[in-house]
């Protein structure tokens, strides 16, 4: 097969952990003779540096001609004051809405050997296993009216959440679908005792869910979802929510894996005439502006983030399968960088990646 795929490493971390994650990407396309092609692109805080835009047009079009893209992770501190158009994470909004990927796949799995790296209690932790599916293009990130107006006292500041009902419905189906090859269970997230915004969700996610019988679906309020998720992670199979509920649930779901640098993450749109599902394929963590550089940083997340993509952009189910399996094995042998191992020497990042190559075999 054919994988066509753009690489943008991004800030900070993003570069060593991309290129590890490249690195199994081109151990598996050896072993199953898959014919690779990478390019690579500017995103973010480097982007703004070399060009002035955190989403330079040249980036935008290279992900419409990839098959698939890989980022590594966006932000820097030196950008915190800056305004919102020269912000490195615009650039990332702003790919994810030029591919419009609105399903973000967020897999959070308690791997046995990690237990001891949760805070929570082990009977707790053990045997989750979920997925969080985030709107991704839509809702509060991106609803107008926005910005910051008047001065003094008569300073303003306005965002906007909105919602259609196509877009609620087409990550909704997209939930379902996912769950069927599952547990069957949906447990939609919204605040609709406070927001229409989540009334609609509420009312349109009741009414695809009629087209999933053999799916079970149940509402909780964010508020008790944040709850739920640490007193009975186990309960949950796909989490279905708006963008923002998902971005700061997700990171609680961190803290059930034991390392925010372990989390991939998928985000999903339609299907191409070539047959692949668009896809942007991007670790959970941030850019980690102060390990940058030092080869210390997990590269779990994002080679975990390259297994999704075999899966969900190119269908490689025994590829993908591998990479998994040897990120499990890779855990279990404990040659883990140090936010998975507090103590004892820690391996690097590099280190990392290779031992994933090799228990690929
Ligand atoms: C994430 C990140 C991004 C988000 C930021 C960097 C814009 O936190 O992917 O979770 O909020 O979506
Ligand atoms: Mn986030």
């Amino acid at each position: 097969m054919d994988l066509n795929i753009l690489v943008l490493p991004g800030d900070g971390i993003g570069a060593e952990v991309t290129r590890e994650a490249v690195k199994v990407l081109e151990h598996v396309a050896a072993k199953w003779k898959h014919c690779l092609a990478i390019s690579e692109g500017l995103l973010g805080g480097i982007a703004i540096h070399r060009t002035g835009t955190p989403f330079p047009e040249e980036t935008a079009r290279l992900a419409a001609d990839a098959d698939a893209t890989l980022m590594g992770a966006v932000g820097l501190p030196e950008f915190d004051n800056a305004p919102p158009e020269k912000r490195p994470e615009k650039g990332l909004l702003g790919i994810r809405q030029a591919l419009g990927v609105y399903a973000n796949l967020r897999p959070v799995r308690a791997y046995a050997s990690q237990v001891e790296s949760s805070p929570l209690k082990n009977h707790l932790v053990e045997g989750t296993d979920m997925i969080i599916v985030r709107e991704l293009t839509g809702g509060i990130y991106y609803g107008t009216p926005r910005g910051i107006t008047g001065s003094g006292a008569e300073e303003r500041a306005v965002n906007t959440m909105t919602y259609t009902r196509p877009e609620i419905e087409r990550v909704t189906r997209m939930a379902f679908h996912l769950a069927r090859a599952r547990r069957k269970k949906v447990t939609s997230v919204d605040k609709s005792n406070v927001l229409e915004n989540s009334q609609l969700w509420r009312r349109v996610v009741v009414e695809i869910a009629k087209e999933f019988p053999d799916v079970q679906l149940d509402h909780l309020l964010v508020d008790n979802c944040a709850m739920q998720l640490v007193l009975n992670p186990k309960r949950f199979d796909i989490v279905l929510t708006e963008n923002m509920f998902g971005d700061i649930l997700s990171d609680e779901g961190a803290v059930l894996a034991g390392s925010i640098g372990m989390l991939p993450s998928a985000s999903i749109g339609d299907r191409r005439p070539s047959g692949a599902w668009v896809g942007l394929y991007e670790p959970v963590h941030g850019s980690a502006p102060d390990i940058a550089g030092q080869n210390k940083a997990n590269p779990l997340g994002a080679i975990g983030s390259v297994g999704a993509m075999l899966e969900y952009s190119f269908g490689l189910k025994e590829e993908a399968s591998a990479v998994d399996a040897a990120i499990e094995a890779v855990l279990a042998s404990g040659r883990l960088t140090a936010d998975l191992r507090p103590s004892g020497a820690p391996a690097t990042t590099e280190q990392v990646g290779s031992a994933v190559c090799a228990a690929i075999g």
